[in-house]
Formats: C-alpha cells, sequence, structure tokens
C-alpha cells in the first residue's frame, strides 16, 4: 500500500502547487501545500467551498505544533500526546505561518496529525503543513474510498492516492482550544469520552460557534435522497409509511429490523465504531439506487455513535435545494 515511488511523487506535486487526494484514517483529504496560497485557492475551487470556511492543516507531528501554534496549551500538549496521530483535530491561536487563505481570516487555526500510512509518509517527506478538506464537492458525502473521489472530482486533481478503505470513516473530532473552556466543535472519530477522561473533566460540544465550521451547518453530508431518521423499533413502521405514499425506500440499518423481504436494506452495524467505518459508503451504495426517501437507523448515542447521529441528523436536515 506504501509505494515510495508514488509517495514522491506526491510531495513533489504539492512542492510545484499542485492538489491531490490523500487518504488519512478519517476520510480521504482534498491536499495543497498550506504555505502556497494559490495552491490553497484551487481547493477551495474545486470543493466549490466558500473562501471563508478554514481548513484543517495536517502535520507530520506533534513536534511541529509551536510553528503553526503561537499558544500550546497543556490541554493541547495532553491530547496530542495521547491521540496523534489520529482522528483528533485541536484548533489553536495561529502563528503567521497558517495564512489567512487557510484559516479564513481567522485568528485561529486548525491542526492534526493523521494516522494513515500514506498521509503521513508524504507528510514527513514534505516536513510541512498540507491544508485538508474532505475531498468532495461541498455539501456532499465525504469520500472514504479513493473510488469515492474519482466519482467526486474525476480529473480536478491532479493525482489520487489509493490507500484503501478509511479505517475510521468519519472525520475528524474538533476541539476548539483557542479560548476558555475546551469545547467540542465537531463530534467525529474520537468518541468525546476519550477526550474527557485525559482532560480530566467534562467537554461540551459546542454547536453554535462564532467560527465557521461547514460541517455544523445544518443540512452538510446530504446524499441525493432524502434523509428519514428512525430509532431501530420504529423503522418498519416508517418504511410502510413511506410506501404507502408511494415513495421508493430503502433502508440504512442492522440485521433483524422485520422489515418486508422486498425493501432493499444497506448494512450499517449497531455497534458504533462499525457503522462509522461504512456510514459514507453505505449512503453512496443506498443513493446509487435511486430512492426516494432512505430510513436510517441511529445507532446509540455513546463512543462513534454520536458522530454517526450527527451526520445522519445532518443528512435529514432540510435543504435548499
Ligand atoms: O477528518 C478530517 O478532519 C478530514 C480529513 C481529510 O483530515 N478533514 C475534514 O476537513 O473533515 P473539512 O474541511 O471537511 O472540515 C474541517 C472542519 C471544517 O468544518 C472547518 O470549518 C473546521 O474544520 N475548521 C477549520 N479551521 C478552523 C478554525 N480555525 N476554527 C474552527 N473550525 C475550523
Ligand atoms: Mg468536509
Amino acid at each position: 500500500m506504501l509505494n515510495p515511488e508514488l509517495v514522491e511523487r506526491a510531495v513533489e506535486m504539492l512542492r510545484r502547487g499542485g492538489v491531490i487526494a490523500l487518504p488519512t484514517e478519517t476520510v480521504y483529504g482534498l491536499a495543497a501545500n498550506a504555505e502556497d496560497e494559490l495552491a490553497v485557492r484551487r481547493v477551495f475551487a474545486i470543493k466549490g467551498r466558500p473562501a471563508t470556511h478554514p481548513l484543517i492543516v495536517h502535520l507530520p507531528g506533534a513536534e511541529h505544533l509551536s510553528s503553526w501554534a503561537r499558544e500550546v496549551p497543556d490541554s493541547a500538549r495532553l491530547l496530542a500526546a495521547a491521540f496523534w496521530p489520529g482522528p483528533l483535530t485541536l484548533v489553536l491561536p495561529r502563528t503567521p505561518r497558517a495564512t489567512d487563505a487557510v484559516t479564513g481570516g481567522q485568528d485561529t487555526v486548525a491542526l492534526r496529525v493523521p494516522a494513515h500510512p500514506v498521509a503521513l509518509a508524504v507528510l514527513q517527506r514534505l516536513g510541512g503543513g498540507v491544508a485538508a478538506p474532505s475531498a468532495n464537492r461541498f455539501g456532499r458525502v465525504s469520500p472514504t474510498t479513493a473510488e469515492h473521489v474519482r466519482q467526486d472530482l474525476g480529473t480536478d486533481v491532479d493525482l489520487v492516492l489509493d490507500g484503501g478503505p478509511c479505517a475510521v470513516g468519519v472525520e475528524s473530532t474538533i476541539v476548539d482550544l483557542s479560548s476558555g473552556a475546551p469545547a467540542i466543535l465537531r463530534p467525529g472519530g474520537l468518541a468525546t469520552e476519550d477526550v474527557e477522561r485525559v482532560l480530566g473533566h467534562a467537554v461540551p460540544v459546542r454547536a453554535e460557534s462564532k467560527v465557521r465550521v461547514s460541517g455544523s451547518l445544518a443540512s452538510h453530508y446530504a446524499p441525493r435522497a432524502g434523509v428519514v431518521l428512525a430509532e431501530p423499533h420504529e423503522a418498519a413502521a416508517r418504511v410502510a409509511a413511506l410506501r404507502a405514499r408511494g415513495l421508493r425506500v430503502g433502508v440504512l440499518g442492522p440485521q433483524g429490523l422485520a422489515l418486508p423481504d422486498d425493501v432493499p436494506r444497506f448494512d450499517v452495524p449497531e455497534e458504533p465504531a462499525g457503522a462509522a467505518r461504512v456510514l459514507y459508503t453505505r449512503l453512496r451504495e443506498a443513493d446509487a439506487r435511486g430512492h426516494d426517501v432512505l430510513v436510517a437507523c441511529l445507532p446509540s448515542a455513546s463512543g462513534l455513535g454520536v458522530a454517526v447521529r450527527d451526520r445522519l441528523s445532518r443528512a435529514a436536515a432540510p435543504r435548499d435545494s
């Protein structure tokens, strides 16, 4: 999986201002050299993302923290030591190395060290920061395989590195350490319980943030089909009601839901980490089948189940179009 020649090519492209798709353990990223403003602008253009929405800077290791963050509180050091490389992003006051193009002009920067061997190899060889949002068009479901990236972005990217399916499957957990008490801006691939255990206190989820977190817009992560949420025991009744209205219905959920035989079910296990791993792939598979509505079963709200429920709720939110 780790092809040194491809890593070398990727690093060359990043150095020359290219934009590449990079596998991480959470989702695939659309990567540019964070210090190359033109390349960063191209990332926004390819995604169709508003330029005021800041990007995460990916680093080769925690030892780079202080060249991107001008204050590194103990809480940041503790979390970095415990969870990097891994699915955790820290928001900290920036140094000038984090440009306006990356931060959307904010005084903070989001930093993370990804755990995927291909991403780490590229970052270590580059020796600098890589700005990378998820490699999907703005508002759509994030890619967890190289094939998803090719389907979404086609020839708009200079290179797609294939690192296999992402092991975590949902985006990183974002923790704001830039002012006052720590807060979670986006639940993700690291459980809140784990963050709280290391910090030794409760960490609230701050949904309404003064910073712009596009993953926190209501109708994000949206498939084409409508999405209706259900607790597993409600799924069969929801399906019956929607079918009675003449809709083509699919189900995202675990085995044992007592559904009619002719209702397509896309397996999302009950166990939260397993659900996170396959969620985006199943949403894409179900969407490709042309259903009008997907009934999505919610996993329990513990561990990665919080992130899965969050993404499904956003997929189910009312949309403009
Ligand atoms: O797992 C992940 O985090 C993936 C992989 C590729 O690393 N990346 C990802 O990037 O999800 P993106 O751009 O789709 O989401 C990054 C989130 C956005 O919601 C953005 O607003 C937020 O991070 N963010 C970036 N900089 C921030 C800052 N200074 N303050 C608050 N939020 C920030
Ligand atoms: Mg995204």
